[in-house]
Order: structure tokens, then C-alpha cells, then sequence
């Protein structure tokens, strides 16, 4: 044999509390003489409306039946408004015991009656829970029962609740048809879920049993529903108010019992049922033992402690609170203010139910005999596992900065707040945190002490760590060799830096111009946009050394494409000796015009001819590819004089002025006799103590020494 006890069965939370409520009444007012009532039955069973007589209740019908100065408590069902009013003018003290749920009714139809409603209860007009609804809409409900009843009503705008132990299917019926019928209709489905749950599970057994037993008082609408359910999936079904009316005979026939209690049976008289049902089993036949059956139920009046974290079904949802099945003899509340909505959110958007949920116990009793739940305790809790999490994995939350504080500012992480340095608020100097109220930051977490209630966070930390990450990825993707695009930042006086996507590298000055610097400046401008190589990337130092003048070809290597002996060019004087003048072609080439090539006449001082930066035309005497010089004549690009034309010799090149060293002046006119030995070594020496000054250009040097020699056979030395 084997019992089966419904998963939902017995005292609802409502008929509980009206139950602790009646004791409590009862307690505190022992020895003082007050007369307690109950106005009907605290609830439809005998047995316990008896022991609560015993123990000095009464009961009545009216507050007129109660004497003046007593205590009567209204029952879950409720009462009408006036009943309140009758007490009052009796001076009755009113212990409400009123289940919310019904209370909640209470409210709606009030409300809708006088937004001009005709108010619709469906369910049981004698029933008292009904009574007491249509007094808060001043008896003007119209109450059905069934649907024949509801095609009576007349009215058009209509406002239908339900009696909570009505079953669905009825209350469904009748809106249905409402809404065929066109009307305006709002609908509240009041049918209680403790209603719902127990009818289902009830019939759920039955579906599974061979006999059924439905423990309840006779006077138990929703006892009788579940008889009625039960006898539909089970012919074989009993009704019985306690275990004295147990048909034994027909048990003992059976192998699968089925039990399921109204919601006003108390655990008792269910434990006291299986018991006398157990008495039949012999022990090796018994599946499921009593010993079982009753840890199930001893158990399911266990209440969890303050603090412990519990998970429930939700069982019903209203906007002011959700009510969580425990498994335990009291359900749970979680109230609105535990949520954190958002906008015109609703608790009904968020939950449903049968959903789950979990909750912190934050009182074993609220009040109102319910345990009251906190889903924001639980989320601190959540909250500071997620700050831990973050200082472990060294990974970011969220922080909303709402505050400013001495020395930083105040930041949130959902319901934990934590400390945010002024130092630590950004990656740059600030002084002030006013620009970051309200924002929301990315922040690392540097310190948690969630004993006192202490977190430190990092913008900074955050920031430090992208930039690296960013710097790394940027250095993973170049290589040497890429040109890349880059925003010159700033100069020094040997380069500028330039930002290649978030990575400053330098541009030497040697490496922006084949010519020659003295300030990168000459060549760029901050914030100009330019296509650098990538000449050589150091990993352990983080340095990038870039060059700009690789863009283009070196102009020693290309110089048979542009420039010819003999080809007149334009450029500009760069540097002015006592031998000559150079003059630049173009960047990183530059040739010599030897004093004696500036013009016909005798020139004895450069300076009176030419200037820096003036620019000139002249013409190429000669290319040496090999040494890397360039001589130039401004002369020969001149017209002679009239007067020398005739007799005058055509100007020597270059080379022979060289080595025929002037005699007389003027020196280019007149060709140099021999070179003396002596002052071809002082010009040589001449020409190193200028290298190491690096006076004289590298491509140059050799006219340098052509320049000087000519100069020492023409004129002597100048030392
Ligand atoms: Fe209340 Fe539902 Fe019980 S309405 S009294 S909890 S059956």
C-alpha cells in the first residue's frame, strides 16, 4: 500500500495567519476579562472552530450581537465596509485578520465603483467572502455563480473579479462570454493561487490513485471543489472531516491512497488521518512508511531562519509584493521596495507564477505572520561576490559616481559603494571630480574589506590597463619595414615624436631630410600628418625609431635621372666659405660654386656677392659620382664682359683650374701655374680641421679641397 499525500495540501497562508492572530488575541488578553469574538466561523472546520471555543472565542453574526469593549476578529474572508463603521460606533476593538488576498478584492471593487463600473463577482453570493466584497462597492455587485446567471447582466462597462476559490475554468467561461458579447470589460483574476495549486495537485493524485481521501470541513467551499475534482479522475473518493469518519474498510481494499486537504485542514488532522491509515500496513508491504509521510510533513513545518538563503515558487504576484511557496508552513513575501523597477515596470512584468526565485529571510514573521524576504539583501550579497570576483580576476565593474567626498568621490557598484581616489579618478592630472558625478566609469577593484564595508576603485587603473593593451596590440601589428601613417606631436632639437595610432615613435632629425637639419622643424609641423618607416623597434625598451626621408630615394642614387653635366640649375645658397659658395640643388644634394665660379670679375669676399638662402642659377661642371661631389659655375651662366670678350680665353673647367694655379687676378681668368707640394698639404689639413667641425658637408668635401687649394695657389695661404 502506498500513500500519496498532494503536493499542496491543507492551511493556506491566509487561513494561518487568521489562525496565529485568534491565538495571539487569545494570549494577551487572558485574565482580563474582555470578550473575544469571531464573527461566523474563524474557518470551515469544526474541530478547530471547537478548540478555539474552548478556549473562550465566541461567535457571531453582527458586531451588534458583541458586547461594547470587546475584541472581535474579522476572519480571512473579510467583512463589508460597513461592519467596520457598526464596530466602531459599538467601540468593538477589530483584530483583522482578512487574507491580503481578499483584501486586495476589497480595494479593486471599491476603486472601480467609483470609476462608474458595474462590478461582476463571480463566484457564491451567500458565500461570506463574497458578501463581504460586494459591501465595499456598496452591494451593488452583481454576483453569478454560473453563466446562465451572467447573461443577466445588462451593463455595458463592466469590472470582473473573481471569488478566490473559484476555479478557473468558471471564471473563464464567463469573461469569455463577456467579451463576446462586446463589452468593456476589465478583467481581475482574483482566483487564489493557493486555490489553484491545491486543486491541481489534488487532481494530479487522483489521476494516481486508487482511492482518495479529501480531508475538510463540511462548511469548506474549497474543500467540496476538491472533492468534486478528485471524484471526476477517481470514482473511488471520500470526503472526511477527520480521521474518525476514515472509511477503513474500502482503504484496506486498495494499494495507492491519494490525501488532499481544503485550505482550512490543519496539519493535524492530516498527520492523525495518515496515521490511522498506517496502522493498517504490515511492514513489508509499506512503499512509502509513515515514518516518511511524517519527516514530509514535519518538514514542511520547519521555518528558516533570519538570514538564511531560501528558494521558492512563486505563487502569487501583485504589484505591491510577490508570495513564495517555502515548502514550509508559512509562505514568504518579498515586497515591492525589494525590486529595483524601472520606469512604470511592474513586479507582474518581472515574475509570474511557478517562477523561482531566491531570497534572503530578513524576519520570521512580519507581522502579519508571513516571512518576510529580501531580494536585495541576497543581491548584496551577489554584489559583493561580483567585487571579489573582480579584485580576483583582476577583471572591471561598473561604478556609477555619485558624489564627491574629501579626496575623491563615492562610486556604486549596484547596492555595494566604494571609494574612488582623486588620483585614482583618471589617468591625467584633475583636481576637481565635480565632471564625473553622475557618470558611469569602467573601474578595476584595488581593496575589499567587505567586513567593514570598505571597496576601493581605479579609473585610473582601468584606463592604464586599456592604453597598455591597446599599445600592445598596436606593437603586435607593426613590423620593420611598414610605413605607416603618423600625426607629428611634438619636437625636440634631435627629432620629433610622432603618434603612430597610439604609439609615440621618434623621428631622428637625421632621418626627416636627405639634406641636412637644424631643427625638425624646418620640415614639419606639429599635428601634420605624414608616412613614416618603421627603421627599428626595441621590445624591452618600448622604443620605436622611425624615418621619414626612406619615403624617398637617396638622391646620390638617382642623380643620373635628373642632373647632367653642363645642365643649368636653380638652387638655393646654403653656406657660405671663404673658397666658395654651396649651393642646393635639392635636399641632400649640394654643390660647390668655387669662389672663383661666382663670377668674371675678381671676387675676394663671398659675402658681397652672395647670401644665405639667396637663390641662384648655375651651371653643373662636373658630377663624381664616387666622391659624391657637384661643382657648379654661377659664372658661366653670366654673360662675359664686352670689353674681355675678344681677347679673353674661355673660362677653364673646373679641373684644370685646379691644377693650373692663378698667377695673377683676377684668378679665374687667369690659370694657376703649378702646384706647390707644401700648400697642397696645408689645404688637406685645412680640409680635416673642417670635417671634424663639420663645417664642410660629407658630399662636398672634395670641392671643399679643390676650393681651398685654388685658393692657396691663387692667393697664398689665408693663415
Ligand atoms: Fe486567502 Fe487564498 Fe487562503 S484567499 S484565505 S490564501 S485560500
Amino acid at each position: 500500500m502506498k500513500i500519496i499525500l498532494a503536493k499542496h495540501s491543507g492551511f493556506c497562508f491566509g487561513v494561518k495567519e487568521a489562525l496565529k492572530k485568534a491565538e495571539q488575541t487569545i494570549e494577551e488578553n487572558k485574565d482580563k476579562g474582555i470578550k473575544i469574538y469571531t464573527c461566523g466561523p474563524l474557518i470551515h472546520n469544526k474541530t478547530v472552530t471547537d478548540e478555539l471555543q474552548e478556549k473562550g472565542i465566541e461567535i457571531i453574526h453582527s458586531p451588534e450581537e458583541a458586547e461594547e469593549g470587546s475584541i472581535v476578529i474579522v476572519r480571512s474572508h473579510g467583512e463589508t465596509e460597513d461592519f467596520y463603521h457598526r464596530a466602531k460606533a459599538k467601540n468593538i476593538e477589530i483584530i483583522d485578520a482578512t487574507c491580503p488576498f481578499v483584501k486586495r478584492i476589497q480595494q479593486l471593487v471599491r476603486e472601480a465603483k467609483n470609476q462608474g463600473y458595474q462590478i461582476v463577482v463571480v463566484g457564491d453570493r451567500t458565500h461570506p467572502e463574497v458578501i463581504g466584497i460586494n459591501g465595499w462597492c456598496d452591494n451593488e455587485a452583481f454576483v453569478a455563480s454560473n453563466l446562465e446567471e451572467a447573461k443577466a447582466v445588462a451593463a455595458e462597462r463592466l469590472f470582473i473579479v473573481a471569488q478566490t476559490t473559484i476555479t478557473a475554468e468558471l471564471f473563464q467561461e464567463i469573461v469569455s462570454y463577456f467579451e463576446r458579447k462586446k463589452k468593456e470589460v476589465v478583467v481581475h483574476n482574483t482566483i487564489c493561487h493557493a486555490t489553484e495549486e491545491r486543486q491541481k495537485s489534488c487532481m494530479e493524485t487522483a489521476i494516481d490513485s486508487d482511492l482518495m481521501v479529501i480531508i475538510g470541513g463540511s462548511e469548506s467551499s474549497n474543500s467540496k471543489k476538491l472533492y468534486e475534482i478528485a471524484k471526476k479522475y477517481c470514482k473511488n473518493t471520500y470526503f472526511i472531516e477527520n480521521k474518525e469518519t476514515l472509511p477503513l474498510k474500502e482503504v484496506e481494499k486498495c494499494n495507492r491512497i491519494g490525501i488532499s486537504a481544503g485550505a482550512s485542514t490543519p496539519e493535524r488532522i492530516i498527520k492523525e488521518v495518515i496515521a490511522t491509515m498506517s496502522e493498517l500496513f504490515t511492514e513489508n508491504k509499506t512503499d512509502n512508511t509513515m515514518h516518511d509521510l511524517m519527516d514530509e510533513i514535519e518538514k514542511s513545518l520547519r521555518l528558516p531562519r533570519n538570514g538564511e538563503i531560501v528558494t521558492g515558487e512563486v505563487i502569487q504576484v501583485s504589484n505591491r509584493e510577490i508570495v513564495v511557496n517555502l515548502g514550509c508552513k508559512k509562505d514568504g513575501i518579498i515586497p515591492r521596495e525589494e525590486f529595483a523597477l524601472e520606469g512604470n515596470q511592474e513586479l507582474t512584468d518581472l515574475f509570474k507564477e511557478g517562477d523561482e526565485v531566491q531570497a534572503k529571510v530578513l524576519k520570521t514573521d512580519d507581522g502579519d505572520g508571513n516571512i518576510l524576504l529580501s531580494r536585495k539583501k541576497l543581491e548584496v550579497n551577489e554584489h559583493w561576490d561580483e567585487i571579489n570576483n573582480a579584485l580576483e580576476n583582476k577583471s572591471y565593474v561598473n561604478a556609477k559616481i555619485v558624489k564627491e567626498v574629501k579626496g575623491g568621490v563615492i562610486a556604486v557598484y549596484k547596492e555595494v559603494s566604494g571609494f574612488v581616489p582623486l588620483s585614482q579618478l583618471s589617468d591625467k592630472f584633475i583636481d576637481k571630480a565635480d565632471e564625473f558625478i553622475g557618470k558611469t566609469l569602467p573601474v578595476k577593484v584595488t581593496r575589499v574589506d567587505q567586513k567593514k564595508n570598505k571597496v576601493v576603485f581605479s579609473h585610473k587603473a582601468y584606463l592604464t590597463e586599456e592604453k597598455q593593451k591597446k599599445v600592445q596590440e598596436i606593437w603586435d601589428s607593426l613590423h620593420v619595414g611598414d610605413v605607416v601613417e603618423g600625426t607629428v606631436m611634438r619636437f625636440t632639437d634631435y627629432g620629433a615624436f610622432v603618434d603612430i595610432g597610439g604609439l609615440d615613435g621618434l623621428l631622428h632629425i637625421s632621418e626627416i631630410s636627405w639634406g641636412k637639419l637644424k631643427h625638425p622643424q624646418e620640415a614639419l609641423e606639429i599635428g601634420e600628418k605624414i608616412q613614416v618607416k618603421i627603421l627599428s623597434m626595441n621590445t624591452e625598451k618600448g622604443k620605436i625609431s622611425l624615418g621619414l626621408k626612406q619615403n624617398k630615394p637617396e638622391p646620390w642614387t638617382v642623380i643620373d635621372e635628373k642632373y647632367q653635366v653642363g645642365q643649368i640649375i636653380t638652387g638655393k645658397v646654403v653656406q657660405i666659405k671663404d673658397y666658395g659658395a654651396f649651393v642646393e640643388l635639392e635636399p641632400g644634394l649640394d654643390g660647390l660654386v668655387h669662389i672663383s665660379e661666382i663670377a668674371y670679375k675678381r671676387v675676394t669676399n663671398i659675402a658681397d656677392e652672395l647670401s644665405v638662402g639667396q637663390e641662384v642659377t648655375a651651371k653643373i661642371l662636373e658630377i663624381d659620382k664616387e666622391r659624391k661631389r657637384i661643382s657648379l659655375s654661377i659664372k658661366e651662366t653670366l654673360e662675359p664682359p664686352a670689353a674681355q670678350e675678344a681677347n679673353a680665353p674661355a673660362p677653364a673647367p673646373a679641373e684644370e683650374k685646379e691644377t693650373k694655379p692663378a698667377a695673377e687676378e683676377p684668378a679665374a681668368e687667369a690659370p694657376a701655374a703649378e702646384e706647390p707640394a707644401a700648400e697642397a698639404q696645408e689645404m688637406q689639413q685645412a680640409i680635416a680641421a673642417a670635417e671634424v667641425a663639420e663645417e664642410i658637408p660629407v658630399q662636398v668635401e672634395a670641392d671643399a679641397a679643390e676650393a681651398v687649394a685654388a685658393e692657396t695657389e691663387a692667393e697664398g695661404s689665408q693663415e
